[in-house]
């Protein structure tokens, strides 16, 4: 965040005016706006506290989320798998370098990898001598990954594949550029002909010399020869913790401070046919070894190199409680019946005992082998996805209800159906809660759990979003509207235990769903508008919330809530109070803090951030990456009158800096109300 770029003018203009005009009706007259009043009670006893898990994300394999994305994995489609099994196949986005005179490429059967047989077969014709000269550069496959590869200068990447031949090989491993005619790095694998007579792992190390962010991998060969290629693999080596994670993809997650981390779907874990859906035992065990799959709601094929593993070391990286949503043997198109969901409900528990148990259990043992002795600290599941309305999913949620209580009653489990206008008719700790709409629509929903029974599970919104019209690919308007929300949401942290934005992110080479909160390409990265709203939020978890109370006419659209929270950085306690102002017109609102001493609050050292624009439609972009990004200015002027203006359209929130020794424990007593 910047200091002090557009906003400056506009606090000394306010506070120019709130002492200039300590009448309120004239400084209305002047700056011709609304008016509204905060009072805050920030005693002690008239706090609440807010869950810890209030604020998370909801990681989806969609867009590219993962492969292409978050995942650093290099090549797409590296064992040859995702033009399915049956041979030949397509090997898209594999090409070939030379032509019929020079090179036979085809798929067979052949792998050493049971769960994926489907191997490359490379018959060069041409030679480095003779009659069938191999042209220069020699023939072989490239692959360009995910719209380009990202290969940036000093930075090392390890490529490892699969090789068999019946002779000798020289093979020459390169990232060059989409065209090939720049070489970036390179070097050659030689081996003798015994020594790949059967099939053989090579694993090299590239130091790339200069950058390209639209690259390709590369592996030729100038000799005669017939070779098998399986499971090619290029990663940086400059992952998050060596965890295979982008690194700055993996910050802007971070950045926002997660409490929990859902995954790995939405309609991903259902399919569109349950023989497509993500299933966790293919996606554990050596990546080798991973059979990969093609997701049919999304429409493309993943390695599964993010697993369920992946997934859950994720969660432990970002310090956030894991939450795995398993298929329930419902997919959109098809279900397995009551009586037979028990494989599923085995299914299920075995992946608890995966992430839970300890390494002399079946599956804890796999997870131990693959790196992770100590369990994963995972508390929640949630059974199915929008499924509720799916003629089994109670019969089927009661069956993996019952099964997991009994094996681990600790964990808590999440049902499909909403909870929150009428009590369920099933046993669950939390209950699952989407929303997609417009911008007017969400923001008057910031009134939604007002009227929820404050008893049975808790509510967990777990996918919201502006979407439509107002959302574009990620519109200031979509963001101000989810602000408004966030404030009803926090305000009712005693039955709403978790929030999350959906989705997350989105490679913007593929956009299956707009708008998200992360838009990435090969190199870069940047939030909309919608990401910076939970930017404002990643401090209420576990923070307190305040009473507080808006005094306000019909024609003002704004929304204001109020927490206190301590800055693990700085140790202070803050009060930050936060607003949006969802109308056209500018809001002149005064804040009166209660419950306090008088000088309870230093302004020094206290801040305003900002969220808003020129239009009501800005959008951020990779040329643009914080052209709607919070501002953040200092609070240095010591005004008694605490008197803000809200600008039109804009989220703003104030961080008071709290003297902490001075918290008075009465709270009614008028007298005891600061104006700050
Ligand atoms: O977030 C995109 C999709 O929206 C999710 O997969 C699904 O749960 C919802 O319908």
């Amino acid at each position: 965040m910047g200091y002090c770029k557009l906003p400056c003018s506009v606090l000394f203009l306010c506070l120019f005016i709130t002492s200039c005009f300590p009448n309120q009706s004239l400084a209305d007259e002047v700056q011709g706006n609304l008016t509204a009043k905060l009072f805050i009670d920030a005693s002690e006893k008239s706090g609440r506290p807010i869950p810890q898990t209030l604020f998370g994300i909801f990681f989806e394999e969609i867009n590219h989320a993962g492969a292409g994305g978050l995942w650093a994995e290099l090549v797409s489609n590296r064992g040859f798998e995702a033009g399915g099994s049956n041979i030949p196949s397509n090997i898209d986005p594999w090409s070939i370098i030379g032509n019929e005179s020079s090179i036979i490429v085809s798929t067979d059967r052949s792998s050493c990898f049971e769960r994926n047989k489907v191997a490359l077969r490379m018959e060069v014709l041409c030679n480095s001598e003779g009659s069938n000269i191999c042209p220069s550069g020699g023939v072989g496959i490239y692959n360009p990954g995910f719209w380009g590869m990202n290969i940036e200068e000093g930075k090392s990447y390890r490529v490892v594949f699969y090789v068999r031949s019946t002779e000798a090989i020289d093979i020459s491993v390169s990232f060059t550029s989409s065209d090939g005619l720049q070489t970036l790095a390179s070097t050659n694998i030689i081996a003798s002909a015994s020594d790949v007579s059967n099939w053989t792992k090579m694993e090299v190390l590239l130091e790339a010399k200069e950058t390209n962010h639209n690259s390709r991998l590369q592996l030729t060969t100038s000799k005669k020869g017939l070779i098998w290629l399986d499971q090619v693999s290029a990663m940086p080596l400059d992952t998050y913790k060596g965890h295979g994670f982008r690194n700055e993809l993996f910050q802007m997650l971070a950045d926002i401070k997660p409490q929990f981390i859902r995954f790995p779907g939405g309609c991903f874990v259902e399919g569109e046919w349950l023989r497509n859906a993500f299933r966790w035992k293919a996606s554990v065990g050596p990546w080798e070894e991973r059979p990969g799959h093609f997701g049919d709601v999304w429409m493309y094929w993943t390695d599964d190199g993010l697993g369920y593993f992946e997934f859950l070391q994720l969660a432990e990286d970002l310090g956030a409680s894991p939450i795995w949503v398993f298929n329930n043997g419902i997919s959109h198109n098809d279900q397995v019946d009551t009586s037979s969901v028990l494989p599923f409900v085995q299914e299920a528990l075995d992946g608890i005992e995966f992430a839970r148990g300890d390494s002399s259990s079946t599956w804890g043992a796999l997870r131990a082998a693959m790196g992770h002795p100590e369990p994963f600290d995972l508390k929640y599941v949630a059974i199915g996805n929008e499924d509720c309305g799916k003629k089994n999913y109670r019969g089927n949620y009661l069956k993996f209800y019952d099964a997991i209580k009994q094996a681990y009653p600790d964990i808590k489990t999440i049902s499909n159906c909403d909870g929150s206008s009428r009590p369920l008719d099933h046993p669950a700790d939390l209950y699952d809660f989407h929303v997609y709409t417009s911008a007017n629509n969400l923001f008057s929903m910031s009134n939604q759990f007002d009227h929820t029974s404050r008893k049975g599970p808790k509510a967990f919104v777990s996918e919201y979003a502006v979407t439509g019209k107002d959302a574009g690919t990620g519109s200031l308007l979509a963001a101000l509207a989810e602000a408004g929300f966030l404030i009803g949401l926090e305000k009712n942290s005693d039955v709403v235990q978790m929030a999350s934005y959906a989705p997350l992110f989105v490679n913007s080479n593929d956009r299956r769903w707009n708008p998200d909160a992360i838009v990435f390409n090969s190199f870069q990265v940047y939030g909309t508008p919608s990401y910076w709203v939970q930017h404002f939020f990643r401090e209420s978890s576990g923070a307190t919330f305040l009473n507080a109370t808006l005094q306000k006419d019909s024609s003002t659209s704004i929304v204001a809530s109020a927490i206190t929270w301590k800055n693990s950085e700085d140790g202070q306690t803050y009060i930050r109070i936060k607003a949006v102002n969802f109308g056209s017109n500018s809001v002149n609102l005064q804040i009166s803090v209660g419950g306090l001493d008088p000088n309870s609050v230093k302004l020094s050292g206290s801040t305003k951030t900002v969220l808003t624009s020129a239009n009501l439609m800005d959008e951020n972009s990779f040329k643009e990456p914080k052209k709607v990004a919070p501002i953040q200015t200092l609070l240095e002027e010591a005004d008694k009158e605490m008197s803000v203006l809200l600008l039109p359209h804009s989220f703003t929130s104030f961080d008071l800096l709290k003297e902490s020794a001075s918290l008075r424990i009465a709270e009614d007593d008028s007298s005891l109300k600061s104006a700050i």
